[in-house]
């Protein structure tokens, strides 16, 4: 942007020194505010007299006109005494928003000094005392102290001019995301101001801290004041809600409103509720403010070096943030960004939620085909490491069964880590949410469920343990050797299937909320930078631009027939080894059940007509007609 940058102190502070050199430095032109005194000032000013307001008015009128010209052209340093906020008034008239003051400090018996070895000037050293008595402190200036040497001066005016820029992208909220966002937007040249409340002895200074410990952050400025962070940002603001979702996220929207002007962006890229995003985006559309609801997926690794990035709400909003969002993601195998439009509303909510669903469950698949190995056949964690490591190497390569390779690889001293962790799953409700959602659109999403479930059955660590001494049924057994391309090719099977669900899921979103959303797209942006990233979601990405199902791709297809069998056989090795496999069998269950023409939900309608008088179809009449016996009569 361009500026005019008045150089202002009394007489003797230096500055047509510092502005000349301030001027080389920034390639400005320089005007010496001296050279522009009508010949009569001069005079005045030789004499010994001090100018009067009278005298000045025409002198600082003539420096504004000159400061609008050169504004037309690069902008200018100019140095001038402007010693009181009257004088500032009319030097800045018009341009207020492009003139910045930098004031240079000195105290009078430093600057006397100065002058009495300064034969050249006109103004004598007599008349310094009037000047600091004119002087009135500028209240926004950049104040510099004149005690340092020019070069170090003009240093820190540059170093300072930087930090009074308004920032063009705002950050609230530095947990381990937050924090890895900044660095990563930061390292993308983009200019941050950060937010992060305070907390008495819990929270504090946390932006200016962290700014200070990353070298990468040299120019962001920190804030915990709301207020000044938010006036700190250029307009249309962007600004990027990086915290806890739910009622803290509602808490501070409302505490952000009165600093926000039209066509402001809030971008929320927390795990919210996509119900809650689209209830935000409705109430901030009121006040003219844009929300972007983001789904960011990748962790902490990811949030550093390139995350999925999932938004949604209007596609005006998103044109405003778009370069932020798509820069700072990962790319894809043809250096495409992870990041795409996903529709309006709170589309990418869902849809990072229904990531999270099917994370739930790759994971859980992964800690299955782990527990068929460990207990049902014996194999150490540096075993089926080795395993998972052939399979990574065989086509089945994905993030987690990469992490999971180094977790189980993983020692304290003699003994295994993974032996150390309780197992007791935590969650933090995205599941449960995924497994709500399919419920509510009455979809059939099985192995998410199936998985949330299970990390709620290890919850019950007390009650698992009691019950096993009750029962003793996983008292050592004969241990069987277990053939690990049938195990692969099971895995293989029952992730297809969680991919078809996950897919089915998102797609009948899009149907009953009208989002459009692009499937073939998704698996694209989460081909890298998110928790689910595999080589299937590579292939899935061709599939998807054509079939919805999955399953029924003639590609696939091949593939589904042979591993069938293989999944009944794991199925099978589980009940003999009395090891759960809830999400193995969630997967067989659901492709049984798609695949037959004939279901047993016949029963379950006569039982509906027979108890409740809820009627049925019949199937010798393909009318929309329902029946209803009476069956007591009968
Ligand atoms: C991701 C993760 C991330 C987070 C999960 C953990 O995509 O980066 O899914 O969002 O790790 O929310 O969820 P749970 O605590 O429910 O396992």
């Amino acid at each position: 942007m361009k500026k005019i940058l008045y150089i202002m102190g009394v007489s003797g502070s230096g500055k047509s020194t510092i502005g000349n050199k301030l001027s080389e430095a920034l390639q400005l032109p320089f005007f010496d505010g001296d050279d522009f005194h009508p010949d009569a000032n001069i005079q005045k000013m030789s004499a010994g007299s001090p100018l009067n307001e009278t005298d000045r008015k025409p002198w600082l009128k003539l420096l504004n006109k000159l400061a609008i010209k050169e504004l037309q052209n690069k902008g200018a340093v100019i140095a001038c005494s402007a010693l009181k906020e009257s004088y500032r008034e009319v030097l800045s008239n018009k341009i207020e928003s492009e003139v910045k003051w930098i004031f240079l400090d000195g105290d009078i018996a430093l600057i006397l000094n100065r002058l009495k070895n300064r034969s050249s000037h006109f103004m004598p050293a007599s008349l310094l005392q009037s000047q600091f008595d004119s002087l009135e402190r500028p209240k926004s200036a950049i104040t510099i102290s004149i005690r340092n040497n020019p070069g170090t001066i003009i240093e820190e005016i540059i170093k300072k001019l930087k930090m009074k820029e308004r920032r063009e992208f705002g950050l609230i909220g530095l947990g381990v995301m937050g924090k890895n966002l900044s660095l990563n937007l930061a390292e993308n040249g983009i200019n941050l101001s950060l937010y992060n409340r305070q907390v008495e002895g819990v929270e504090e200074k946390v932006a200016e801290k962290f700014i200070q410990e990353q070298k990468l952050l040299e120019n962001a400025l920190g804030f915990e004041d709301l207020a000044l962070f938010v006036s700190s940002l250029s307009q249309p603001r962007s600004i990027l809600l990086m915290v806890k979702a739910g009622a803290a996220l509602d808490e501070l929207i409302n505490e952000m409103i009165p600093y926000l002007s039209e066509g402001d962006v809030l971008i929320d890229g927390g795990n919210s509720h996509y119900k809650d995003t689209k209830r935000r985006i409705d109430f901030l559309k009121e006040k003219q403010i844009h929300f972007i609801g983001t789904g960011i997926s990748g962790g902490e690794v990811g949030a550093r070096n390139g995350p999925s990035i999932m938004p949604s709400g209007s596609v005006e909003a998103y044109k405003l943030v778009k370069p932020y969002l798509e820069v700072i993601a990962a790319k894809d195998s043809e250096g495409k960004t992870c990041c795409t439009y996903i529709g309006k509303d709170g589309a990418g909510h869902f849809v990072k939620m229904v990531h999270n669903g099917m994370e739930y469950a790759e994971m859980q698949l992964i800690a299955e085909c782990y527990g068929l190995m460990r207990y049902g056949s014996g194999k150490t964690p540096d075993e089926i490491a080795q395993v998972y490591q052939s399979w990574m190497e065989t086509g089945l390569s994905s993030y987690l069964l990469e992490i999971t390779i180094k977790i189980l690889k993983t020692k304290e001293g003699e003994d295994w880590l993974i032996d150390k962790i309780l197992d007791k799953a935590g969650n933090k409700g995205t599941g449960s949410w995924t497994s709500i959602a399919a419920a509510e659109l009455g979809i059939p999403s099985s192995m998410m469920t199936a998985a949330l479930f299970a990390r709620y059955t290890s919850s019950f660590k007390k009650n698992r343990i009691e019950n096993e001494a009750i029962h003793k049924i996983h008292e050592p057994r004969s241990t069987h050797d277990m053939d690990h391309e049938i195990l692969k090719k099971a895995y293989e099977f029952a992730r297809l299937i969680n991919h078809q669900q996950g897919f089915e899921l998102i797609q009948a979103a899009s149907t009953a909320y009208k989002w459009e959303l692009n499937l073939s797209e998704i698996a694209r942006i989460w081909t890298n930078g998110c928790i689910i990233r595999s080589s299937l979601m590579e292939d899935l990405v061709p599939v998807l631009k054509t079939s919805k199902n999955i399953l029924n791709d003639a590609d696939i297809l091949p593939n589904v027939i042979k591993s069938l069998e293989a999944l009944t056989e794991v199925l099978h090795l589980g009940l003999q080894s009395r090891q759960a496999t809830p999400c193995f069998s969630a997967a067989i269950n659901y492709w049984y059940a798609s695949t037959n023409g004939q279901s047993t939900a016949n029963i379950i309608q006569a039982q509906r007509d027979f108890f409740g008088a809820h009627r049925y179809h019949r199937t010798d009449d393909n009318s929309e007609t329902t029946y209803h016996t009476n069956w007591s009569n009968l």
